[in-house]
């Protein structure tokens, strides 16, 4: 067993907190046969030398004589082990890179050394990271980022002048003039300015930029959010409402900081809606167990890629104003809508626009520059906007992110980009434009392929591609699979999946990564993987579920 696969099977929970044995033969969450997983006793020759031999002499260090949970045990040689590290990172899971693509990349390794495959590659679907499935980036986006980087091409001819602009724009707000200084912690301020606007633009409402603060990707934005409510009241946790299916990001983060989970189920019969009447199920559930202060809403949604109506998001605001929540509102995927029916509402519009006491409701809200038409996944920028929030909160919030200096200057520099594009009078407005359409055109196609194709197989369900880059089919499994799943001690989609991958090169991730109402399977496909390769993949997997169903049927 690999590092990376000991490493993950640790995420994953896969490993017990008991502390007795120093290596423990237990099955891997993929159902293999189990592995020797080392844990507390070091597997190399210094390790066994170094195991039972005094620390140090210092009576300071001796004085513990019993040993406890937290402290190197006898029999140990490491201070740190996956039995005193932070339990609950232990618990922690985060199925979108999960066991499944651990066993996709040693998939790739075995192909790459030749072993034979009824398959020549490894498709990704498991993730949404466009440009690692082919998508190319927006030229006037990288080519600021690339004057940034290297200011001497400023006085490159090549360059249009609009992106030299922006660049000395941006250059002028940092420290030294250079994207290599740390900014100020919220953000550079000239790019926060350029968010405020682009949001005042967008919804017609006015924008603060002191309420906008630049992260390391949404996903920094959210985490740093939710942790100011890491704090018991009379005793209770505080409770977070997540959807079910739910970004696991959201699992994770609330894993993490001992938050309560507080999960409502989307309405799948009715395009993934948002049920006031499920709400109501899920707040009555948790109650006397936490203190239920957070509402997250994912619009459009991953992984159910449903875009939620107006109507739904002001009965949403209606909910979290009788039940005092904090509204979070994920917004990441704003630019991916495919439906020609449904338009992307910002909760923070919808908000203002029912007035008061609604538009005085605390709202966070996000954005990335992984999404949308950028796909900039790896270079990590988000923003967030915070309104109505209690000022000495927010100070703590400010004064939490500055302990991490700054987020990347660099995804600060894309983030420009994406809420200050090339304006219709400038040299790189068509092109930019042109570049923008083909991308989302492309992705609405092959949104629009993906469920066409599902809904063309046996037993699978999909909803109308409506937005973000996803497609979460709902398929029926023969009793047979299930009862094999169980007898592997695996999810029967987790089952499924592994099959799947294993014949076809296929990786998706199974419906329970994600949540799903019990006795029900799903997978979460991304729509990512180029037109050509997603009719092939598409096709593999019809074959092989039909070929499944006669196997367990
Ligand atoms: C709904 C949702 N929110 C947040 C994120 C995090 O995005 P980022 O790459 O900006 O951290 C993702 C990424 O897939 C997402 O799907």
């Amino acid at each position: 067993m690999s590092h990376a696969r000991l490493r993950n099977a640790a995420i994953a929970g896969g490993w017990s907190s008991r502390t007795s044995a120093a290596a423990v033969k237990r099955p891997t969450r993929d159902g293999g046969s189990g592995a020797l997983v080392a844990r507390g006793v070091g597997t190399t020759a210094a390790d066994r030398r170094a195991v039972g031999r005094p620390v140090s002499r210092s009576p300071m260090l001796l004085r513990p004589l019993i040993p406890c949970r937290g402290m190197a045990v006898a029999g140990s040689g490491k201070v740190l082990t996956g039995d005193n590290v932070f339990e609950n990172l232990r618990k922690m899971e985060y199925a979108v890179r999960g066991p499944l693509l651990l066993r996709a990349l040693e998939i790739e390794k075995e192909l790459q050394k030749g072993v034979k495959k009824p398959f020549k590659e490894v498709i990704k679907a498991n993730v949404g990271d466009a440009h690692a499935m082919g998508q190319q980036p927006i030229t006037f986006l990288r080519q600021v980022l690339t004057l940034t980087v290297s200011p001497n091409l400023l006085d490159d001819p090549s360059y249009p002048e609009d992106a030299k602009e922006r660049a000395k724009t941006v250059l002028h707000g940092c420290k030294g003039g250079s994207v290599g200084s740390y900014s100020e912690s919220a953000g550079i301020e000239c790019i926060r300015k350029h968010v405020a606007q682009y949001i005042q633009e967008r919804d017609g409402i006015p924008c603060d930029y002191r309420n906008i603060i630049l992260s390391n990707g949404a996903s920094d934005g959210i985490k740093s959010f939710l942790k100011l409510f890491n704090e018991k009241i009379n005793g209770k946790p505080s409770g977070v409402l997540i959807p079910i299916p739910q970004y696991p990001l959201y699992s994770a983060t609330l894993a993490e900081f001992g938050l309560t989970q507080i999960g409502y189920y989307l309405n799948e019969e009715n395009k993934w809606s948002l049920d006031l009447d499920e709400l109501e199920r899920a707040l009555n559930e948790c109650k006397g167990k936490c203190n239920p202060r957070v509402l997250v809403v994912i619009n459009p949604g991953n992984p159910t890629g449903q875009v939620l109506t107006r109507s739904n998001i002001e009965n949403i605001i209606r909910f979290a104003h009788k039940n005092h929540l904090f509204l979070l509102a994920d917004e990441v995927y704003q630019d991916n809508i495919y439906d020609k029916d449904s338009a992307f509402h910002s909760v923070k519009k919808v908000m203002t626009e029912m007035g008061e006491p609604y538009s005085k409701m605390e709202l966070a809200s996000f954005m990335s520059i992984s999404k949308g038409y950028m796909g900039e996944c790896g270079i990590r920028g988000g923003y967030s906007e915070i309104i109505n929030m209690d000022p000495a909160a927010m100070a703590v919030l400010l004064k939490s992110i500055s302990a991490m200096l700054c987020p990347t200057v660099l995804g600060q520099v894309v983030m420009d980009v994406v809420v200050n594009p090339p304006r219709p009078n400038e040299p790189s407005y068509q092109q930019f434009q042109k570049e923008k359409a083909q991308t989302l055109r492309s992705l609405a196609e092959r949104s629009q392929l993906v469920v066409d194709t599902l809904n063309s197989i046996p037993g699978f369900r999909a909803n109308p591609a409506m937005g973000a880059m996803y497609v979460f089919p709902r398929f029926q499994l023969p009793q047979k699979a299930v009862e094999a799943a169980k007898a592997k001690g695996q999810e029967p989609d987790i089952f499924y999946a592994f099959k799947l991958l294993e014949a076809t090169g296929i990786c998706v991730i199974a419906g329970s990564g994600f949540g799903q109402k019990p006795g029900t399977y799903h997978f979460r496909t991304t729509i990512l993987p180029q037109k050509e390769k997603i009719k092939t993949m598409l096709e593999s997997l019809k074959q092989f579920h039909v070929k499944f169903l006669e196997e367990y049927s």
